[in-house]
């Protein structure tokens, strides 16, 4: 996890004991254009000395700092004399490390509390006397550890804001990441540029700058190879690297059949035209199909395509010559949650990348994007003239159209999940939805329903329509789209698809529900 690459700016670090709003702490300070990055809670001071940071924060945890094997610092970081912020339990593990006491509450906070602040010189430097703050803990800060005062306090909890003032070690209680929070920004903000001294110079223009000069440096005279697939993230990695390092990349595109409605060929000519990118285009829809017959499990599905894809790639690949890199579009969450994975109780999807080549494809890896979220991405690729189809197109799942059909795939089925997906995109891009949603799809199973054509009863299929709002795909909202809308793409799916009865709209969310169905 360690990134040191790319480590000149200022940054401040997060150690994640994890929240679930870890990830809220690192966007809203990079959304101050200050680099952020989390950290295992463990990390060693030594190794963040060499990372420089000008700021440390504690993400708060579900833990209580006395059970048995709770996460705890290293003790050193308090001795840097770098800022810390302790949010939550990160406060409760400050008190802890540094002799003061947690005590366990009668009951859990949760939720809006007035807090009382009590002194303006740092952390609330600007405020007026009362915010309302997300409070959400069991445990607090009873005695606070020497040389710290209470900056701010509420009615349930006496200790809600601490501090050290020579050492600028502060605690907070609540939550100043979340919306909930009046003034969380401003008190996030006093820390970054006040007590940590932080310029905002985490800007995407200057990414872009910096990063194909290293592809420049890391790369030389070798060459690479790019799974293209035509999403935001592996085109927005590929145009990096071609501008690093011109026709050593080479790029090949699997077409697996199981793509929207026209993207393979729409991939394909924005890249060759636009870009004069090396690029193989390899037509393997005949592959999957046959290999996907009669398979009804989803995980079966998911590992057939991702061998297949494999298979493909290298077949392709091998046609090519000799290449020392492979490049991929891995973005910063996924980094975070494979560093996380073992503290992921169980992995509910097998998620491919380009992850399973065979051992004699020896590559170097190269992830141009693993610092980035995907709004970031959207931003450079944005900033690299990608088209704007491209770059606001929503995320897609590498098995593609076969885990939105039900059951088995066939060519029927696949033809009325292209175009009913293509009828749910064109009237959400036509009523200006469309960039404001995370996905929008449809998916069609083996259900039928019976429906009038003319005088004549028949059975036709079911499509569904799942359309959901998302920060990063760990968990969903189903839209509330307005009826008029929902009515138009039913009356276009009936009316144009043949063999399509009845059209439904999944209102269900995420968690209990997967964004894709299966
Ligand atoms: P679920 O269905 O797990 O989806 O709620 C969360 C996000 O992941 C995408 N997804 C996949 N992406 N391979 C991928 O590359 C997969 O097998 C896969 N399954 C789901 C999904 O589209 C959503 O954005």
């Amino acid at each position: 996890m360690k990134n040191n690459d790319i480590m000149t700016e200022d940054s401040i670090v997060i150690l994640d004991f994890g929240s679930q709003y870890t990830h809220l702490i690192a966007r809203r300070i990079r959304e101050f254009e200050v680099k952020s990055e989390i950290f295992p809670f463990d990390v060693s001071a030594k190794e963040l000395v060499s990372i420089r940071p000008k700021g440390i924060i504690l993400s708060g945890g579900p833990a209580s700092v006395y059970e048995e094997d709770a996460p705890l610092c290293d003790r050193k970081i308090f001795d840097l004399g770098i800022p810390i912020l302790g949010i939550c339990y990160g406060m409760q593990a400050i008190a802890h490390a540094l002799g003061g006491s947690v005590k366990r509450g009668e009951k859990r906070e949760y939720g809006k509390t007035e807090l009382i602040i009590k002194d303006k010189s740092d952390l609330f430097q600007g405020f007026s006397d009362k915010i309302i703050v997300w409070m959400s803990h069991m445990d607090y800060v009873d005695i606070l550890p020497k040389g710290f005062d209470v900056i701010a306090n509420s009615e349930n909890c006496p200790n809600a804001a601490m501090r050290n003032k020579d050492k600028k070690i502060f605690g907070l209680q609540f939550h100043p990441e979340v919306v909930h929070t009046e003034r969380g920004i401003d008190i996030l903000k006093n820390f970054v540029f006040n007590l940590c001294e932080c310029k905002p110079v985490w800007k995407m223009e200057s990414f872009i700058e910096k990063t194909v000069s290293e592809i420049k440096d890391k790369v030389g005279k070798e060459k690479v190879l790019c799974a293209l697939s035509g999403g935001v993230d592996s085109s927005t990695t590929a145009v990096l690297i071609h501008k690093a390092i011109g026709e050593n990349l080479t790029c090949i595109f699997v077409d697996h059949g199981l793509l929207r409605k026209d993207e393979a060929q729409q991939i394909v000519k924005t890249f060759r035209d636009n870009y004069e990118m090396k690029l193989i285009y390899a037509d393997a829809s005949d592959r999957f199909l046959s290999r996907l017959k009669g398979i009804t499990d989803s995980e079966e599905k998911r590992k057939i395509v991702g061998e297949e894809f494999i298979k493909v790639f290298t077949e392709e690949g091998k046609k090519l010559g000799e290449f020392q890199w492979l490049a991929q579009g891995t973005l910063y969450p996924d980094v975070i949650e494979s560093a996380r994975a073992g503290s992921i109780a169980s992995r509910i999807k097998t998620h491919h990348n380009v992850a399973g080549l065979p051992g004699w494809m020896t590559f170097k890896l190269l992830e141009p994007l693993r610092l980035l979220y995907k709004d970031e991405v959207r931003k450079v690729a944005h900033l690299l003239g990608l088209p704007e189809d491209i770059v606001k197109r929503h995320p897609f799942p590498g098995p593609g159209l076969s885990v939105r059909i039900i059951g088995e795939v066939t060519e029927e089925k696949i033809k009325i999940c292209k175009e009913a997906s293509h009828i749910v995109e064109d009237e959400l891009k036509k009523a200006g939805v469309y960039d404001k949603v995370w996905q929008a799809f449809a998916m069609v199973g083996d259900d039928k329903a019976v429906g009038v054509l003319g005088d004549k009863k028949r059975f036709g299929h079911i499509v569904t329509i799942r359309i959901v709002e998302s920060m990063d795909g760990m968990t969903a909202n189903w839209v509330r789209l307005p009826y008029e809308i929902l009515e138009r793409i039913s009356n276009r799916i009936t009316n144009e698809i043949p063999n399509v009865t009845w059209v439904s709209y999944s209102i269900s969310s995420k968690p209990p529900s997967t964004i894709e169905p299966c």
